[in-house]
């Protein structure tokens, strides 16, 4: 009997695993940003998830813009970090579930989906530091990890509608999983940013705020703009928040807001962390 007890959306920004090592939560620029994560580590203490599906996109360290996978699920036995150095060091790897892992590829695949499948793969920040930031200072990750990542990166990107559909293709194939773990979806990345050229520093509040407004309740409002409007809206890296619609599709039961955290700027990035409740998906 699994099953998928919810999900955690969050900013991924290298300088939050910084500002971890260097034990800056209180620090009055970081602070608000921490302090959104107090509910969240209450959820994971009552609830102890076993396996996280992280939703989230490669920053150039298994797919550079040569060879760019539109969507790619880890399958391997163990993940290392393996960033480009700044940010926080992990000095063990996250342990894999590859059984899992397959049979998300099997039934994504009998939906029509064609992801690259990795079976061994290197982790990078933007799921890093959301770990760090969902169990600060564990001595190992007390979850498996099935790494699902999308290209946010290199046009053309897949549309919002078929981000959305896959995370629905997942979330299909989490309520036919046969185990009985317990499984904590992630969406890392966003909110708006834009790190180079003439819009450096980029970032639209409105826009923002309509993703957290719409998440929870109505996720498919975020599918009325295509990703170029995205980037336009959003930025060019805000172009992320689709792994947040990822990871919303593949909450498949009844889904409830339990915290939402809003704080400008972290770094050039709205930073974002919500917390969504998913009951009713219990599998015989
Ligand atoms: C920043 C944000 C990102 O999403 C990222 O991958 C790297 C850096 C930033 O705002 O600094
Ligand atoms: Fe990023």
């Amino acid at each position: 009997m699994s099953e998928v007890i919810g999900g955690l959306f969050t900013s991924h920004v290298p300088a939050i695993g910084n500002a971890i090592a260097r034990g800056l939560q209180d620090d009055p620029y970081w602070k608000p940003f921490f302090d959104g994560f107090h509910p969240v580590h209450e959820f994971l203490a009552r609830e102890r998830p076993d396996v996280a599906v992280v939703f989230y996109n490669d920053h150039g360290l298994n797919f550079f813009l040569d060879k760019m996978p539109t969507f790619a699920i880890g399958a391997a036995p163990e993940y290392w970090h393996e960033d480009e150095g700044w940010g926080i060091a992990f000095d063990r790897p996250v342990p894999g579930h590859p059984e899992l892992s397959w049979h998300i590829i099997e039934e994504v695949v009998a939906s029509e989906f064609d992801p690259v499948t990795c079976q061994s793969m290197a982790i990078d920040h933007a799921v890093a530091v959301p770990f760090e930031l969902a169990w600060p200072g564990a001595e190992a990750f007390p979850v498996k990890l099935v790494p699902i990542a999308i290209n946010t990166v290199q046009h053309p990107l897949p549309s919002p509608r078929r981000c959305f559909d896959l995370g629905r293709a997942v979330g299909r194939a989490l309520a036919s999983w046969h185990g009985a773990e317990k499984i904590v979806v992630f969406g890392t990345g966003g909110l708006s940013h834009q790190l180079e050229g003439g819009r450096a520093g980029h970032i639209n509040s409105d826009y923002d705020r309509f993703c957290l407004r719409n998440l929870a309740r109505d996720p498919e409002a975020l599918l009325q703009h295509d990703s170029l409007d995205i980037v336009e809206l959003a930025g060019s890296q805000g172009v992320e928040i689709l792994n947040w619609i990822a990871a919303r599709g593949a909450l498949t039961g009844s889904v409830r807001e339990l915290a939402s955290n809003y704080h400008v700027p972290i770094s050039n990035t709205a930073a974002a962390t919500v917390l969504l409740e998913n009951s009713a998906t219990v599998h015989a």
